[in-house]
């Protein structure tokens, strides 16, 4: 059997779950695989994947703080990487690269699937607006929620998100400072990066809450405790990290690369 090249790419990668992730689902699949985390800074990024692709490369992940550079270089991209203007699975056609992003759906699946949540009608709270939140923010409009409500520390890259999204009755931005105007919501996400850097405590309106409302972390491990500490403190519903949509999204880009969606509940 011959040995399929793959690899995430990001910065930092050492913890990254995707290889093991990738790993299980080829074992069941009885794929042989080889899927390799590639460190890579912003500068060394184009360069690092072009030796991938040069060693038999041929389809990458791709993660913090590549997505939004992985989508410049592609020479085509799906519909659904154009609207969220980033891209996390690679695939090489030839000589030049394909894109897709699969967070958003990864995310969708994790949801509605795992976690049984009805979205169809909600409002939903998106907390941020950089690559994690644009990544997430068209699949939760396909999958019929009643509103999307942005908010972002710098309000003009709330706005910008909302505005890309093209649907000004749906897709709204709001201050993050004002939140405690815009009633409660059902789904509250948090995109931010903030439990990464900082750690300082979260604090929000506990009139954001009501008793359905759920609350996900983008984040997995120790980068989403602030988030989920203050959701559990303002009595939400239900409330976990990323890890379910991390094993989701990575679901999706196998099936690209290998053309079969991997049972993702054993992993
Ligand atoms: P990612 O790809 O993870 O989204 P990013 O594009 O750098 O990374 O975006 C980080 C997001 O976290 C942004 O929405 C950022 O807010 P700003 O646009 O105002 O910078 C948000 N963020 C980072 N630290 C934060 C903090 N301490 N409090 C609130 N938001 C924070």
């Amino acid at each position: 059997m011959s040995v399929v090249h793959h690899a995430v790419f990001g910065q930092p990668i050492a913890h990254s779950q995707s290889p093991r992730i990738h790993a299980a689902f080829a074992k069941a699949q009885g794929i042989a695989l080889d899927y390799r985390a590639i460190e890579a800074s912003p500068q060394d990024f184009a360069a690092a994947l072009e030796a991938f692709a040069a060693d038999d490369g041929v389809g990458a992940n791709v993660t913090l703080p590549h997505k939004e550079a992985a989508f410049a270089l592609c020479a085509t991209t799906t519909s659904r990487a154009q609207r969220a203007g980033a891209v996390n699975t690679l695939l090489r056609k030839g000589e030049r690269w394909h894109g897709d992003n699969t967070d958003g759906i990864g995310l969708v699946r994790d949801l509605t699937g795992r976690h049984g949540l009805d979205l169809r009608g909600r409002r939903v709270l998106l907390l941020g607006a950089g690559g994690a939140a644009r990544g997430v923010a068209p699949a939760l409009l396909d999958a019929g929620i009643l509103e999307l409500v942005v908010a972002n520390r710098s309000p003009e890259r709330a706005d910008a998100l909302a505005d890309a999204m093209g649907e000004p009755g749906r897709a709204i931005s709001a201050y993050w400072d004002g939140l405690r105007e815009q009633g409660d919501f059902e789904l509250i996400i948090n995109a931010t990066s903030a439990g990464r850097s900082d750690g300082a405590a979260f604090s929000l309106p506990l009139s954001l809450v009501n008793s359905l409302t759920t609350a996900v972390d983008l984040n997995y491990g120790e980068a989403a405790i602030p988030f989920l500490a203050w959701a559990r403190a303002a009595g939400c519903r239900n409330s976990f990290d990323g890890l379910g949509m991390l094993v989701e999204q990575a679901a999706e880009s196998f099936q690209l690369w290998h053309g079969v969606r991997p049972d993702t509940n054993e992993v």
